[in-house]
């Protein structure tokens, strides 16, 4: 490959500007903000402007432009007035829309290339919600590891991930893209991908940007309804919403994303509050702001611009740094620049923090770092399979398990596998799928033939369809199958078997962008087979293949297990049939809470007391008459093939000062016959505050093994940080007072002990 280096240099003791220096001169400069200085200084103002626009890049680069818009484009990036492009794959295109850039335009600034990797490139790791049942930061890491490798051995080098939206709603089509309802998992999380993604070296061929997306509130729009207002105050903000992202920034994200939607009367795009006080400003973040697609111009519809220029002058003065295919910069900000309405100290703040993250990734020194046909020759796609099958494994989570029905026992000879996903090679693929190959995925009816081999008969009766028709990324569904046909089949196959795995759940593009719903359950007749199977034969197991939580009230009721596969990825009916025959014990546990009826939604554990928390006397307490109030399977919820004894949790003091530690130590023993792995947790409740405090708060957890019988002793440590939230001094500190330390196995199955925090 062809090297590329930017011949530019500024010599500033004569102010004499030389062009056409050698790579050696451009790296004798150390720093990366002298680098980022000197190409500023070179800029006119419509190439700074350019720095700030991004194209989408679905048209034919490499042959001739299909349309004048096209064309005007490709102008455009040979003009120099283009910072980005998101969706241009491979290594052929990254390379040809780098060269219009570095072959013609006059500075020859390296173009940035964005894609969604959201839970994969090539490879297909489990949707982002699954993943994080795994509880397992490591596997997180390495997920993104590989997704940033596969993506950067085609040219692409920058990643629209991790959403990082703390989400409530069931209802929300995005929530499998998140890591669910928890500011600390998602917060944990939020930086295991990061590391992943960009490693310990941005400029390594094999690392990608990352970001860390929506700033801020997307998760919690209202009605679960995407991109509708969120209406939440500045405690709601501080305490749920932000964590995550101050964790992002502190791991050296790369650049932020903001959002669709509205908060509290202010489009997120425009929030100057948000993006220039908190994040630039408090949190000191260097990187920069990507608007979401086209959320700058949105702000017209969102009544809050008059216009595209106006939209424009919001954003930039919010501290909004690159309209993503919105055509507001491109358009107008030169313009506003001219007539000063926008000061052109804000133009070269946004360009030099776009010319930092390009310096870090080294793409100055090679502008074809990431098109390189060689890196792809070299990868082992098999280690991804697998390293996607361990993952996918330790995501499943076992909601119920009667009569021992799993795993299933090795004297079964007859397995029914029904449903309309249990041959599904698609719909474990999820949403979001990068280049993930449509039908691609190891079915559940592959994986149990493949794991019993010859030795048992596995009878496959799809039943039903979803009926979801045409599908893509943008079509709407239709979920109106109402076809019965296929019953009867299902019904004989059941008979004849004496255990029955049924496979049902959402169809991949049942969840993701635009995919919300006011309906949570089995859409089309999956009810009514299950009941219907359900009256021949009860040895029924149900797998759900699903993107966000479901109502599955019934089947909690009636079936003896139940597990959680989400949409698992490329090796899905793997992992599936690692799970049911025994071969991994789950330990996976929900990072979300599964209601009882979707009217519960927004539902999550973390929730306020409210004046009045609970009777059983009267109907005047905050909860519902027709339903219990709390969860089906709550947060953190997750059994094992065998069981976990947990002893009280033991503080080493009562009482503590600021700058003091805690010792929390419990033993949590295994009681039953098989090893197991458990995640042990510990949350927080602050008794008495300055605001309204949740009732509790996931604060620590481990993961450990232990053998049958065996004991270990798992000890946390709490300091003061732990107890900070954002008071009602409008800031992060802590506050004297009682907290109860709750261990256990999930959010609500806990051990209590007090201390008090001495002022
Ligand atoms: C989504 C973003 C995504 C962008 C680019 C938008 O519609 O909200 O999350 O990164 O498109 O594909």
């Amino acid at each position: 490959m062809k090297k590329y280096i930017l011949f530019i240099i500024v010599l500033f003791s004569s102010g004499f500007l030389a062009i056409g220096q050698n790579s050696e001169i451009l790296s004798s400069v150390k720093n990366v903000e002298t680098k980022v200085d000197s190409v500023l200084a070179l800029m006119t103002l419509e190439e700074k402007v350019g720095q700030l626009v991004q194209y989408n890049g679905s048209w034919d680069l490499t042959g001739p432009a299909s349309n004048l818009d096209a064309k005007q484009k490709e102008e455009n990036l040979k003009n120099g007035l283009v910072g980005s492009m998101l969706n241009v794959l491979s290594v052929e295109a990254t390379t040809e829309a780098q060269k219009l850039v570095m072959e013609n335009s006059r500075l020859k600034i390296p173009l940035l290339f964005g894609y969604d990797v959201i839970h994969g490139y090539t490879t297909i790791f489990p949707v982002p919600l699954a993943e994080t049942a795994s509880w397992d930061m490591e596997a997180a890491e390495e997920s993104a590891r590989i997704a940033a490798l596969e993506s950067a051995a085609h040219g692409v080098n920058w990643t629209f991930s991790p959403m990082i939206d703390v989400s409530r709603d069931a209802r929300w089509g995005r929530i499998m893209e998140g890591s669910g309802e928890d500011p600390y998992l998602t917060s944990m999380v939020a930086v295991a991908k990061i590391k992943g993604y960009q490693g310990k070296d941005l400029s390594h061929p094999h690392t990608i940007a990352a970001t860390a997306k929506h700033f801020a509130g997307y998760g919690l729009a209202e009605a679960g309804r995407d991109y509708n207002t969120v209406h939440i105050g500045e405690n709601e903000l501080h305490n749920t919403v932000l964590p995550p992202f101050k964790a992002a920034a502190e791991a050296g994200v790369a650049t932020f994303m903001n959002s669709f939607n509205d908060i509290d009367g202010t489009p997120a795009t425009g929030h100057k509050v948000l993006q220039r006080d908190i994040l630039k400003g408090d949190w000191d973040w260097n990187g920069f702001i990507v608007s979401d697609w086209a959320s700058i111009s949105e702000m017209i519809d969102h009544g809050f611009a008059r216009d595209k220029k106006h939209a424009a002058e919001i954003a930039i003065k919010a501290g909004s740094d690159m309209d993503m295919e919105g055509g507001a910069y491109e358009t107008s900000l030169v313009q506003l620049v001219e007539e000063s309405k926008v000061d052109e100290a804000l133009i070269d703040d946004a360009v030099k923090r776009v010319l930092r993250v390009k310096f870090k990734m080294g793409l100055f020194e090679d502008p074809y770092r990431y098109s390189n046909a060689e890196t792809l020759k070299n990868i082992s796609f098999e280690d991804h399979r697998k390293a996607s099958r361990d993952i996918a494994k330790k995501s499943i989570v076992l909601l119920k398990n009667e009569n021992g029905l799993l795993p299933i026992s090795s004297s079964v000879k007859n397995i029914a596998v029904i449903g309309p996903l249990a041959n599904d090679k698609d719909s474990p693929i999820g949403n979001w799928r990068g280049q993930g190959e449509a039908n691609s995925a190891v079915s559940v009816v592959e994986g149990i033939r493949k794991a019993v081999g010859t030795d048992v008969n596995v009878n496959y009766a799809k039943g039903a369809d979803l009926g979801m028709g045409e599908r893509s990324f943008l079509m709407p569904l239709k979920i109106n199958e109402t076809d019965t046909s296929g019953f009867a089949e299902a019904v004989e196959v059941a008979k004849n078997s004496e255990v029955v795995v049924m496979v049902l759940g959402e169809d991949a593009f049942q969840t993701g962008e635009g995919r919300s719903q006011v309906n949570i359950g089995l859409a089309g007749v999956q009810q009514e087979l299950l009941e219907e199977i359900y009256k021949v034969n009860k040895n029924i197991i149900l797998v759900l293949i699903n993107g966000r939580p479901m109502e599955i009230s019934w089947a909690a009721e009636n079936l003896p297990a139940i597990t959680v596969a989400w949409q698992l990825g490329t090796e899905s009916g793997n992992a599936i049939a690692d799970v049911l025959f025994g071969k991994y014990n789950p330990s996976g546990k929900l990072p979300v809470s599964f209601p009882r009826a979707v009217g519960q939604e927004p539902l999550y554990y973390n929730q306020k007391n409210t004046g009045r928390p609970y009777s059983d006397q009267h109907v005047t307490f905050s909860g519902y008459t027709d339903s219990p109030k709390d969860a089906l399977y709550p947060f953190g919820f997750g059994l094992s093939y065998t069981t976990f004894e947990y002893g009280e949790p033991q503080l080493s003091a009562k009482e503590m000062n600021e700058n003091e530690t805690l010792e929390v130590r419990l033993s949590v023993t295994n009681t039953g016959n098989v090893a197991g792995k458990e995640i042990v947790q510990l949350y927080i409740r602050d008794l008495v505050a300055s605001t309204t405090r949740p009732v509790k708060e996931l604060k620590a957890f481990e993961i450990i093994e232990l053998a049958p019988g065996e004991t270990k002793n798992v000890q946390f440590k709490v300091d003061e940080t732990m107890l900070q939230f954002y008071t009602a001094n409008r800031k992060w500190e802590s506050e004297a007072g009682e907290f109860e330390i709750l261990t256990g196995s999930n959010s609500r199955d806990l051990k209590k002990s007090i201390f008090s925090l001495n002022n």
